[in-house]
């Protein structure tokens, strides 16, 4: 049995990387847990260019994506991380104890500088605040895509370190991956799908956008459906999609569309991908029309996080001489 947290910042509309990668996993993770939250990143989501008019709206829609994917407020805790403030005072006292030296080699830090040539110190700080939303709660397992590996290893480094220097508080913390925890952009299958324009899908897509987006999907030279990452990314990127949303093995599908065509194998794909997200699209909908029992639900959870994380930083201030 574990305790389980994840998060997601609020940078746009979740898509199918983020659910098959992250999500997924957090559904069934839920059932077995000891305690399971999951937040919605807000603290981080403003580390990087956010425009204050849209910001409210995209937190609620990874809320709504969360409970609509199956995130059951009975057996999860739904945040904002925002609004428990433990997390970003854990994260100060972390702080005293973190060397800049570990941070300013993270390839995420170094990928978003260059992006957004915006150095600012929480862009920098970003991993010491996710060590704390996780330890905070004592968690110690995170369900996350594969490109947040060094940020859990410093999140054991940081644990660690508190508790040689001020005695044992914190658990080791392990990492859950998914498989096919890194799907990748339609348009360019070498880099990862992420949540602006055609390179990903939403998982608010019409029907008529799956389509199209498949339809445009970059594949590879050669004719055949065969799963082979180096020489066929855009196609073995599609099959890993066309996988994991049906349960047929890869095997199985190379068999299946022997002697077929890379339009028939899309055409499929699309359908598979609208009749996966349509149950999802209209269970999204019924909360959508029901907004106050979604912020009552993350009141709620709001509330017993603060509490649960009260008692982490008693101790840790305690420990430390503070009180
Ligand atoms: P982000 O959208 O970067 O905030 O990521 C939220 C979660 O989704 C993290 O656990 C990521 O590892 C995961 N994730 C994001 N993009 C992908 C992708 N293309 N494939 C698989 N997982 C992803
Ligand atoms: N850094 C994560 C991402 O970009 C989001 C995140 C913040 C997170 N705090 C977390 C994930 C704690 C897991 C646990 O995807």
């Amino acid at each position: 049995m574990s305790k389980i947290f994840s998060g997601i910042r609020p940078s746009g509309k979740l898509h199918l990387g983020n659910y098959l990668g992250a999500i997924k996993n957090w559904i069934s993770l839920q059932d077995e847990a000891d305690q399971a939250i999951f937040a919605v990143v807000d603290y981080h989501g403003i580390t990087t260019p956010f425009d204050p008019k849209t910001f409210h709206q995209q937190v609620m829609d990874v809320i709504l994506d969360y409970l609509a994917a199956g995130l059951n407020p009975d057996k999860s805790l739904l945040i904002r991380q925002s609004h428990v403030p433990q997390h970003t005072e854990l994260a100060w006292i972390f702080n005293t104890i973190t060397p800049v030296s570990w941070l300013d080699r993270l390839p995420t830090y170094r990928e978003q500088l260059e992006k957004t040539k915006a150095n600012n110190m929480g862009l920098l700080d970003y991993p010491v605040l996710m060590a704390a939303d996780i330890l905070v709660y004592k968690s110690d397992l995170v369900p996350v895509g594969e490109d947040q590996l060094p940020h859990i290893d410093l999140t054991n480094e940081i644990g660690a370190r508190f508790n040689s220097s001020f005695g044992e508080t914190f658990p080791n913390v392990k990492a859950k991956l998914t498989e096919g925890a890194r799907i990748m952009s339609l348009k360019d299958p070498l880099a990862k799908m992420s949540k602006t324009g055609d390179e990903g899908i939403a998982l608010s897509d019409s029907p008529d956008e799956i389509e199209r987006k498949i339809s445009v999907a970059t594949t590879d030279s050669g004719k055949e459906i065969h799963y082979d990452e180096k020489e066929k990314p855009g196609i073995s990127n599609l099959m890993t999609i066309y996988h994991l949303l049906s349960d047929k093995s890869l095997t199985d599908i190379e068999s299946g569309y022997a002697g077929k065509t890379y339009v028939e194998f899309k055409k499929d794909l699309s359908d598979i991908i609208v009749s996966f997200l349509q149950p999802f699209q209209s269970r999204r909908k019924e909360f959508e029309n029901n907004l106050d029992q979604v912020v009552s639900i993350l009141e709620k959870s709001e509330q017993k996080c603060r509490a649960l994380a009260d008692e982490t930083l008693s101790d840790v201030k305690s420990k430390m001489g503070l009180i």
